[in-house]
């Protein structure tokens, strides 16, 4: 999707993908990346998404990227005083390993199937290029028939997901969860069976 979309989301406020709570992931796996304290974590296509608090409060500096002023603003809005979170409004792609800074960790949900499939692969060479040996990514995917609804949110299986990571990344899947009970607009679209995929990534 491009920016005109996102941006109309914002401003219509139409954020169904925006979650009251952190993902459960980051309870579940974070700590099996084994990061040490004061780790710096790259949260790419944020929203105003409470993972950022979550990894704050776990002792990171974290560094988000998001192209809408609304959801920037709105973070900050919601978020006073909240320590150790750079949240900055701008385009993913526009981001340099210099403008970004080194990065231990990143948190994907949301972010990769965001996108449509012809930019995937733009969005995970270019997150690779931002990365460094030994990087490690918890990505959040969903796994849905695709003809059953339009995107985003956009199915993504795990074999694309080796056909993306697979060259410059060890792939390991930590869960497979069915969650469709939690996605009712998605049932209200038609998806009948609902996934999603927790893997953990380390840069080769
Ligand atoms: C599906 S939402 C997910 C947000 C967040 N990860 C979450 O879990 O709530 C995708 C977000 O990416 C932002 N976005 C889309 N394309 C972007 C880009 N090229 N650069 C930065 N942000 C982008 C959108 O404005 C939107 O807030």
């Amino acid at each position: 999707m491009e920016a005109p979309f996102w941006h109309e989301r914002w401003a219509k406020h139409e954020i169904g993908f925006h979650m009251p709570k952190p993902h459960a992931a980051l309870e579940r796996y974070w700590s099996s990346l084994k990061l040490a304290a004061g780790s710096r974590v790259f949260v790419p296509l944020a929203g105003k998404s409470l993972d950022l608090v979550w990894l704050a409060r776990a002792g990171h500096q974290v560094v988000g990227i998001e192209l809408s002023p609304v959801a920037v603003e709105e973070f900050r809005i919601e978020h006073p005083g909240e320590s150790g979170i750079d949240l900055r409004c701008g385009n993913f792609f526009d981001l340099t390993p210099d403008t970004l800074g080194p990065i231990d960790a990143i948190f994907d949900r949301a972010s990769l199937v965001a996108l449509p499939p012809a930019m995937r692969r733009d969005y995970v060479a270019h997150i690779t290029a931002l990365s460094e040996p030994a990087t490690q990514t918890l990505l959040v995917t969903m796994e849905y028939e695709q003809s059953q609804m339009k995107g985003p949110p956009h199915a993504v299986l795990e074999s694309e997901v080796q056909g993306l990571y697979g060259a410059q990344h060890d792939i390991a899947t930590l869960e497979r969860l069915e969650v469709l009970a939690d996605y009712p607009r998605m049932i209200e679209r038609g998806v009948t069976a609902l996934a999603e995929r927790v893997y953990r990534l380390k840069r080769r």
